[in-house]
């Protein structure tokens, strides 16, 4: 009987993180948006990953490292993972999976590490399947590589393309789609396509209560309907902001969709907040300044109490002084993580 020829294949990708401006906030079905999302992607916020992969033909094994750690707690998620992409990726049906990622960015921050984590990871799977099988190829692979992307968390797959994503069915863009996130960059005034997004890490640390609880509150939310219709018109009325370079109206949107999803959970059952009081105190500084200089700029909140601040990078000259006197001290540690939108 001859030996069996197994084979070792490893594959190294990156993935930035992304920051929404239409929130997704409920989920249906196997990770579905029930709104529609817009984002744009970052370019200093990355998670790196490498993939090496041995054929056998034992179950598949998985082994996660994350910064050089073994890291357990992330093996269910890998697991559920694979169930998912079983069918898409043939080989994870046997073998071993080493997956090694590390984060240029700090850990808790503000800056949605699961998006570009599974963004990352999406990719290399992919990567590793077509060295072992160049014929399962998909037809358009950044649809499937977002949509891989999707089935690890949600929001990764507006992270898997450069600048401007839309994830999510509305009847404004026919090509939009519950599965996968699709580029939106070619609809961009060019006041939007040098966004500055600084974080403004007020408290680090886990949140309290996670975004998978926040997506399931929303199924029995009182203001479910609401919330659906809201964030549908938020996504017409932000993609006709970003069209037409219209700072005021995108910002009106910003805000108010950063406010809406804390005031989701404020009026969830169980109801929790996730703000701390220097979120507030910077959020009234940040307005109070807009008012006084006539600026453009805004902010918005991911699930979490930091703030991400967002401006137009020629506004920097003004916009800098104002967080090293005014808004560096509300932060924990006096942190504050400088991005911006990335546009390839
Ligand atoms: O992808 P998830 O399950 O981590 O959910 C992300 C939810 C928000 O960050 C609050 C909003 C969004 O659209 O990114």
């Amino acid at each position: 009987m001859t030996a069996p020829n197994f084979n070792n294949y490893i594959a190294a990708t990156s993935a930035p993180s992304n920051i929404a401006i239409v929130k997704y906030w409920g989920k249906k079905g196997i990770q579905e948006p029930v709104n529609p999302s817009i984002s744009f992607t970052l370019s200093k916020s990355i998670t790196k990953t490498s993939i090496s992969y041995s054929q056998s033909d034992r179950d598949l094994s998985i082994d996660f490292l994350f910064e050089g750690k073994s890291k357990e707690a992330f093996i269910p998620k890998l697991k559920t993972l694979r169930e998912r992409l079983i069918n898409h990726l043939p080989f994870l049906k046997s073998g071993s999976l080493k997956i090694e990622s590390s984060n240029t960015f700090p850990h808790s921050s503000g800056i949605a590490s699961s998006a570009s984590s599974m963004a990352s990871i999406a990719r290399a799977l992919y990567n590793i399947q077509i060295q072992i099988d160049p014929d399962v190829t998909a037809n358009d692979k950044q649809a499937f590589i977002s949509e891989m992307a999707r089935l690890g968390s949600g929001s990764a797959c507006r992270s898997t393309m450069p600048g401007w994503v839309l994830w999510g069915e509305t009847q404004v863009l026919s090509k939009s789609h519950n599965k996968y996130g699709i580029s939106i960059n070619t609809y961009i005034h060019p006041m939007f396509n040098d966004l500055q997004d600084t974080i403004l890490v007020i408290r680090k640390g886990a949140k309290s209560v996670s975004s998978s609880i926040g997506h399931q509150l929303m199924e029995n939310h009182p203001y479910r309907d609401g919330r659906i219709k809201q964030a549908n018109k938020n996504t017409e009325l932000l993609l006709e902001a970003l069209k037409n370079g219209d700072f005021e109206a995108f910002a009106k949107v910003s805000e108010e969709e950063a406010l809406s999803l804390h005031g989701l959970m404020m009026s969830s059952s169980p109801a929790y907040t996730l703000l701390a009081p220097e979120s507030l105190r910077a959020i009234k500084r940040i307005i109070k300044f807009r008012e006084h200089h006539h600026i453009p700029l805004t902010f918005t909140l991911d699930a979490g109490p930091n703030i991400h601040l967002i401006y137009p990078k020629s506004q920097s000259k003004i916009v800098l002084p104002f967080i090293e006197e005014h808004l560096r001290v509300l932060c924990d540690n006096e942190e504050v993580i400088f991005d911006e939108i990335s546009l390839q």
